[in-house]
């Protein structure tokens, strides 16, 4: 846990405080991610299953046959299992999640469900320079499976980075990608500031974890759950602000946050379909096709290498 308690440490000393939003997900977050993903108000999910579903012969026809399918930030693992059983004799299957024990436990089910395919669930970190925690053969058919919106958490300069990572370090060929798409704010804001406060519960539990475990003091009462869309940027960007001076101390060093600041928890970019397009040309991907529902809530890309 070293490096979360570097993190937070620099993160809360900026004069922008912000703090990494892959820090949401540890077991209870992800079980708190789930939980979002079945709100009314939250579009994303049901909206990329139903274009997931009703394309997935073509789908899978793109994937071709004997695939090794990676999965980065799999969460709950519902998406690929939509078009797994459409692939040609699919060999591989690989979830990663920095929520560890939730991968773990989440891709028992899996291996139940499609016994033919080897499953290989691995706690990993996609935002460090670590070394894969499994085996590439780069004569194999490795294709990415990144849905969820996931990509639109990174800074666009960083989404061009992890896309060319997924080349050259996880030898993939194809990559099938989720992105959220543009649209009117009310609906936006509304997906990330749910009536049933679940969304609040996800964004405090970063504070809830440095209380746990970096032995952290922070009330969590005292801190408001912000949502705003950020209009040059396209993004929506989660906050937690501050409602009085809390002095709060973690490991043994102090911090103040005063009244009224924000810590910045978590970006989620929002593409069109040519900004999208912009971003994987310049990641050195093509796009081979784009699927999006009928309301251009949300589209999935596949990219390949021309
Ligand atoms: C927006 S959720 C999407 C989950 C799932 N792919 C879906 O489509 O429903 C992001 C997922 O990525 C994981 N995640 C976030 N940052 C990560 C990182 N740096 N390394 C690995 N996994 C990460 C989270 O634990 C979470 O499961």
């Amino acid at each position: 846990m070293k490096s979360f308690l570097q993190e937070v440490s620099v993160g809360l000393s900026k004069k922008n405080k912000k703090l990494s939003s892959k820090w949401f997900y540890d077991f209870h977050g992800s079980i708190l991610f789930e939980k979002i993903t079945k709100l009314r108000e939250y579009y994303p999910t049901r909206t990329e299953r139903k274009i997931l579903k009703n394309n997935k012969i073509e789908i899978a026809k793109k994937i071709g046959k004997n695939a090794v399918l990676i999965e980065p930030g799999a969460g709950d693992i519902k998406k690929i299992s939509i078009f797994m059983s459409t692939l040609d004799e699919p060999k591989k299957y690989i979830p990663l999640d920095i929520s560890k024990d939730y991968i773990t436990k989440v891709s028992k089910g899996f291996k139940k469900k499609f016994p033919k395919v080897t499953v290989i669930p691995k706690g990993y970190d996609f935002s460090r320079d670590n070394k894969l925690p499994f085996k590439i053969n780069s004569s194999e058919n490795v294709t990415i499976f990144f849905p969820g919106s996931t990509i639109g958490n990174f800074e666009k300069k960083d989404a061009i980075k992890f896309l060319r990572m997924l080349k050259s370090k996880f030898k993939a060929k194809k990559i099938i990608v989720g992105a959220d798409l543009v649209k009117d704010i009310p609906t936006l804001i509304s997906a990330y500031d749910d009536k049933k406060g679940i969304t609040a519960k996800f964004n405090k539990n970063i504070l809830q974890r440095i209380n746990t475990e970096l032995g952290g003091n922070i009330n969590l009462n005292s801190y408001k759950h912000l949502v705003i869309y950020n209009k040059s940027k396209k993004r929506i960007e989660m906050r937690l602000k501050s409602t009085k001076n809390n002095n709060i101390k973690i490991n043994g060093s102090k911090y103040l946050i005063k009244k009224n600041e924000e810590i910045h928890t978590e970006n989620s970019h929002k593409y069109s379909i040519k900004s999208f397009k912009k971003l994987a040309n310049e990641a050195g991907w093509n796009i081979g096709k784009t699927w999006v529902d009928e309301k251009k809530l949300f589209s999935v890309h596949f990219l390949d290498l021309a």
